[in-house]
Order: C-alpha cells, then sequence, then structure tokens
C-alpha cells in the first residue's frame, strides 16, 4: 500500500498487580525489546471495580469472575501499548498460556513461566485480536481514558 506501510501492528499489554509488586517490570520489558517490541506508550494505573469490569466484561458471567476483579484491583498495573509486525500474535505467544503453571511445563522461557502462578495469577494481559487490541488501546489512552482511569504517581 502507500499510505500507512511503516505502521506497525500494536497491542495492548498489562502488567498485573503481582508483576508489578513482584519487581518483574525489568525483566518483562527486557523481554520486551528483545523481542523486537517497542513501548510507545505506557502509564501506572491502579484500577477500580468499576473499570475492571468494564475492561473484562466479557468475562462477567464466569466462575471465576469477581476474584479476577479482587485481582485486578489489589495494586497498581502498568499498561502499554506494544509495537512491532504481528504484535498481537507475538505478544501473546512470548505471555504464554493462561495457566502459568502449566506455562511453566510447556513454555518455559514464556513470561507467565516467569513471574506467573497459576490461571489466575498470570502476570500479564494481551489483546487476543486485532478487535480487542483496538478496544482495549482506547480504553486506557483514548481521548475519554482519563475520565474514568485515575494515574498512579510512583513505580
Ligand atoms: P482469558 O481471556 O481466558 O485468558 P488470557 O488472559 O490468556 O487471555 O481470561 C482472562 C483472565 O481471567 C485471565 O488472564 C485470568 C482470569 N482467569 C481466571 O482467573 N480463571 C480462569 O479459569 C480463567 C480461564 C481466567
Ligand atoms: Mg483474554
Amino acid at each position: 500500500s502507500t499510505h500507512g506501510s511503516t505502521e506497525k501492528e500494536k497491542t495492548l499489554a498489562i502488567i498485573k498487580p503481582d508483576g508489578l509488586l513482584g519487581n518483574y517490570t525489568n525483566d518483562i520489558k527486557r523481554k520486551v525489546l528483545e523481542y523486537g517490541f517497542s513501548i510507545s506508550k505506557e502509564k501506572i494505573v491502579h484500577l477500580d471495580e468499576v473499570t475492571v469490569k468494564r475492561f473484562y466484561a466479557e468475562h462477567s458471567s464466569k466462575s471465576f469472575f469477581s476474584s479476577l476483579i479482587n485481582y485486578m484491583t489489589s495494586g497498581p498495573v502498568l499498561v502499554m501499548v506494544l509495537e512491532k509486525d504481528n504484535a498481537i500474535a507475538d505478544w501473546r505467544a512470548l505471555m504464554g498460556p493462561t495457566d502459568a503453571s502449566k506455562a511453566k511445563i510447556t513454555h518455559p522461557h514464556s513470561i507467565r513461566a516467569m513471574c506467573g502462578l497459576n490461571t489466575e495469577k498470570n502476570c500479564v494481559h494481551g489483546s487476543d485480536s486485532s478487535k480487542s487490541a483496538q478496544r482495549e488501546i482506547s480504553f486506557f489512552f483514548g481521548e475519554l481514558s482519563t475520565d474514568v482511569i485515575t494515574e498512579h504517581d510512583e513505580l
């Protein structure tokens, strides 16, 4: 195409509360850069219940929903926009499978193997499709996002 040929694909990544509090941020960012992503936006936010419920609305009927909300509001998170060719699939691959305890066996070099514990406390989030990536990036970085998300000052 003649326009936008240098535009890389974007995805939304989150380092969840245990990743941030467990001091995995630098190790995760090192892997992100090593695998060829650039971090085009980032901010630390402490999500409230209403915001996490909106973010994870697709899971609202699941049995794990309330514990997911508790976990995601338990401390600050680092939200990033990652860019590279094939960013969405490549970030999902680098994260590893949802169940971090299985990731330790099947995907030992993945981020969830490194810092996740189990299916719930799995350390990182990544958009699962191009549609999700667009929604999630504007959720956190779009014009209206500052109305609902309070930024957290310190690391
Ligand atoms: P899901 O979208 O299935 O996984 P992923 O994060 O790999 O896209 O689920 C969203 C989050 O919900 C998941 O990261 C952690 C939480 N979760 C649980 O707490 N228990 C579960 O059984 C599942 C499937 C997910
Ligand atoms: Mg998902």
